[in-house]
C-alpha cells in the first residue's frame, strides 16, 4: 500500500482545494482533517474553539492524527493550519509545506468571493497581528517538519499540483 500525502501550511494557502485537484488528477481519495474533526465531535471548528477552547481541538487533532496512521493509506490529507504539530505527522506520510508569506495570504483570502466566511470559520484569523505572528512563528516548524516545499502565491492550483505530483513522484 503507498503512503499518504499530507498537505500541512498556514491558514488560506488552499490546502483543502489543492488536496481536491490532487485527489482528481491521481485517482487518490483526499481526506480533510478538519471535516474529520467535525464529524466525530459532531462540532464545527469554530464552535469547539469557542466553547471547549484550543486545547480541545488540538486534543482532537492528536486523535484524528493517530486514527490516519494506523487506518489511512493511498490518500491525499489536507490538514488544518496547526496539525504539523502532532507528534506523529511524519508517519501519516510524506509532508508537503505549501508556502506562501503572509501578504500574499491576506490578499487572496480578501480576493476571496466569500471573504467574510473564510475568516468566520477561522478564529485564529480574527486578529490579524495576531496571525501574522503565528505565520513568522510557524514558519521555520513547517519548513523543519516538511519533505517539499512547495510555492503558492501567484500561481494557478493546476501549476501547483502538477509540480506536487511531480515531486512527491505520484501517478497521473
Ligand atoms: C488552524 C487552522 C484551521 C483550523 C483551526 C486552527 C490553525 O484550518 O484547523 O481553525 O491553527 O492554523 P485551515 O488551515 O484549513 O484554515
Amino acid at each position: 500500500m503507498k503512503a499518504n500525502i499530507v498537505l500541512i501550511g498556514f491558514m488560506g494557502v488552499g490546502k483543502g482545494r489543492t488536496a481536491r485537484l490532487l485527489a482528481e488528477k491521481t485517482g487518490m481519495f483526499s481526506v480533510d482533517c478538519d471535516d474529520l474533526i467535525e464529524s466525530f465531535s459532531n462540532q464545527k471548528v469554530k464552535k469547539i474553539f469557542s466553547e471547549f477552547g484550543e486545547p480541545h481541538f488540538r486534543k482532537l487533532e492528536k486523535k484524528v492524527a493517530v486514527w490516519l496512521e494506523k487506518r489511512v493509506r493511498n490518500t491525499i490529507v489536507s490538514s488544518g493550519g496547526g496539525f504539523f504539530n502532532v507528534p506523529n505527522i511524519r508517519k501519516i506520510g510524506k509532508v508537503v509545506y505549501l508556502h506562501s508569506d503572509f501578504n500574499q495570504l491576506l490578499e487572496a483570502i480578501y480576493a476571496h468571493p466569500n471573504v467574510k466566511k473564510k475568516i468566520k470559520k477561522r478564529p485564529l484569523l480574527s486578529d490579524l497581528t495576531k496571525a501574522r505572528e503565528l505565520h513568522e512563528t510557524r514558519l521555520p516548524l513547517y519548513r523543519d517538519i516538511a519533505d517539499i516545499e512547495i510555492q503558492v502565491a501567484g500561481r494557478t492550483i493546476e501549476d501547483i499540483t502538477d509540480e506536487i505530483i511531480k515531486k512527491a513522484g505520484l501517478k497521473k
